[in-house]
């Protein structure tokens, strides 16, 4: 299988990408820290393409798309990981901050399946698909929680843009997923307090903390079988779901939350 990455330096994708070189698929990886990239690239032993991207940049997620197939002859599964969030109140997020979330987390994602379908049509079908994308989007998506306010916006669109793909694409057998971790040890947590101006409890009452090996496990499992969403705290799936159809009790949980947050940064 050949398999691209976005966003594999670090965290869920690099997890990812080391679990699926085990099983010996041929891998194309990409995010902005190329030096990165390379050393992972040593360890693989498997082949492995990278490149060096930023998928706020349309430019870049096409150059990636077409080195892949260039170099591989096809995409088997796209895995579109890249992103960010920032911890601030919507209140405070500026414009142009919001634009830089959602031109990465949403365009970045759009962009690389864009140009990515074309090929993945001309594929040939095996074990029933012609090829896989896999959107790594939020818990946060089914539900908006405070102080990630803008990046449930950006996780939820990923949601929703795949949810309508999945159905494009179906006379096509292309598989769409999304995968819904809740919070999960990697280094987003540092980059979305460098960026934001709270810390959020690094545990909670409301839900588990993962590690990027839980999260890649569950991933590789919807791989295998194509499923049209992964949650690898399943709980979470279940609870978050019944409770769009309860938002007073979900903003009473979401509050107790918000209170323990202002707490935990001496602002109560
Ligand atoms: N950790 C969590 O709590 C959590 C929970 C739910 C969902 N998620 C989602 O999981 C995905 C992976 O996050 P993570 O937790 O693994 O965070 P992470 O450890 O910070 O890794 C993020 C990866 O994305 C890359 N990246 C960020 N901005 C990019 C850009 N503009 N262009 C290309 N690559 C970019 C980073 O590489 P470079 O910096 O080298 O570019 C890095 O490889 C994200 O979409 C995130 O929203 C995370």
């Amino acid at each position: 299988m050949v398999i691209a990455i976005t966003g594999a330096s670090a965290g869920i994708g690099l997890e990812a990408a080391r679990m699926l070189a085990g099983s010996g698929a041929r891998l194309s990886l990409c995010a902005r820290r190329l030096e990165r990239l390379e050393e992972i690239s040593r360890e693989m032993g498997v082949p492995t393409l990278v490149t060096r991207a930023d998928v706020g940049v349309p430019e870049d997620c096409r150059a990636f798309i077409e080195r892949t197939i260039r170099e591989f002859g096809r995409i088997d599964t796209l895995i579109c990981n890249a992103g960010y969030g920032v911890y601030k109140p919507v209140e405070e997020t500026s414009a142009e901050e919001v634009q830089q979330m959602m031109q990465v987390d949403v365009v970045g994602t759009t962009e690389c399946i864009r140009h990515c379908i074309p090929h993945m049509k001309g594929n040939p079908i095996t074990n029933g698909w012609r090829g896989q994308i896999m959107v790594i989007s939020s818990a946060a998506a089914r539900r908006g929680t405070p102080f990630i306010g803008v990046y449930s916006g950006a996780k939820a669109a990923q949601l929703a843009l795949s949810e309508a793909l999945r159905v494009e694409l179906r006379d096509f057998r292309i598989a769409v997923t999304t995968v819904h971790p809740t919070p999960t040890k990697t280094e987003f947590r540092q980059v979305a307090e460098r960026l934001g101006t709270y810390k959020l409890p690094p545990s909670s009452n409301f839900i588990k903390t993962q590690t990027a090996e839980e999260v890649a496990r569950a991933m590789v499992k919807g791989i295998v079988r194509p499923v049209p969403e992964v949650w690898p705290w399943r709980s979470a799936g279940w609870g978050l779901s019944a409770g769009t159809l309860v938002p007073r009790l979900m903003d009473r949980l979401m509050y107790r939350y918000y209170d323990g947050v202002l707490r935990f940064n001496g602002k109560r």
